[in-house]
């Protein structure tokens, strides 16, 4: 997109004057999810370890492009110092760069795929909210939306690593999310059931034989604006398909009865 066009749209755009951070935004849902922030007017800022497919997101929306390892804390704070370098600041943060385990716990373990899982999944997820913190709270508040799962709110037999990491994001989400209300930044969690992205290429053949329908990208992405442009926080949103998106309504944990011990 040129200059002028970027102009003549953020002009009437929600998102207008705003930057936004996207992790993983070379690809699937993350690509979906930089097109609709920079369509609502966001001067976005790609990041991946996909240098060649980042750039091309980046082009495509006029915006920036950094190379950027989400599961390396110095990366992440470089990431944020590119934007306040060359956009000014930072009010969105959309981390959801993430991968499939591909290793369980028994025979099958494998720690190399583990770390970089957990590297992904949950320290690109806590790293990059540790580094755009002050970034958010020099603009006075903001938006971080997090990429969780239907794995994060359901049991996932098939990669139960990939289970736990997304479960620790739904449970950062609903902690961090009361915790950052006092400094007006926004965080909430987004939960995808299968989607379109490479990430389940390996699982379309079963997908195909139970009829399970694939959610659009776009779906994610349209979800992500509701939940930067709305007012929720520590919102775990659900998306399922033929469902409309909405926060996860958590059942409250019992309270104590009266104990037999003092
Ligand atoms: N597609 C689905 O069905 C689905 C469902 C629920 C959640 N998710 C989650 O959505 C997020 C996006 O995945 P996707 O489905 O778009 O898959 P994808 O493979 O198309 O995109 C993931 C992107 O993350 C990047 N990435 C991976 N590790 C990285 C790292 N360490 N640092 C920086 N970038 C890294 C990849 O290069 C890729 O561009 C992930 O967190 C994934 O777990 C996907």
């Amino acid at each position: 997109m040129t200059a002028e066009g970027r102009a003549a749209r953020s002009m009437t755009a929600p998102l207008s004057g705003k930057v936004a951070i996207v992790t993983g935004g070379a690809s699937g849902l993350g690509r979906a999810t930089a097109l609709a922030l920079a369509e609502a007017g966001a001067e976005v800022v790609v990041a991946d370890l996909d240098a060649e497919g980042g750039r091309e997101v980046a082009d495509i929306v006029g915006g920036h492009f950094r190379a950027c390892d989400v599961s390396d804390l110095d990366a992440n704070r470089a990431l944020v110092d590119f934007a306040v370098e060359h956009c000014g600041g930072v009010d969105i943060a959309f981390l959801n760069a993430g991968v499939s385990t591909g290793c369980g716990v028994g025979d099958d373990f494998d720690l190399a795929r583990y770390r970089r899982a957990m590297g992904a999944n949950l320290d690109g997820v806590v790293f990059g909210t540790h580094a755009v913190l002050p970034a958010l709270r020099a603009r006075g508040g903001g938006s971080i939306v997090a990429t969780a799962s239907l794995a994060g709110l359901a049991s996932v037999p098939l990669d139960p690593l990939y289970g736990a990491n997304k479960h620790a994001v739904v449970g950062l989400a609903r902690s961090l999310g009361p915790a950052l209300v006092p400094d007006a930044i926004r965080f909430n969690a987004v939960c995808p059931g299968y989607a379109e992205s490479r990430i389940i290429d390996p699982l379309r053949g079963m997908l195909s034989e139970q009829g399970m329908p694939v959610i659009p990208a776009e779906v994610v992405a349209d979800t992500v604006l509701r939940i930067v442009t709305g007012d929720g926080a520590g919102e775990c949103w659900f998306i399922q398909p033929g469902r409309e998106p909405e926060p996860f309504r958590f059942r409250t944990v019992p309270g104590p009865g009266k104990p037999a011990y003092s």
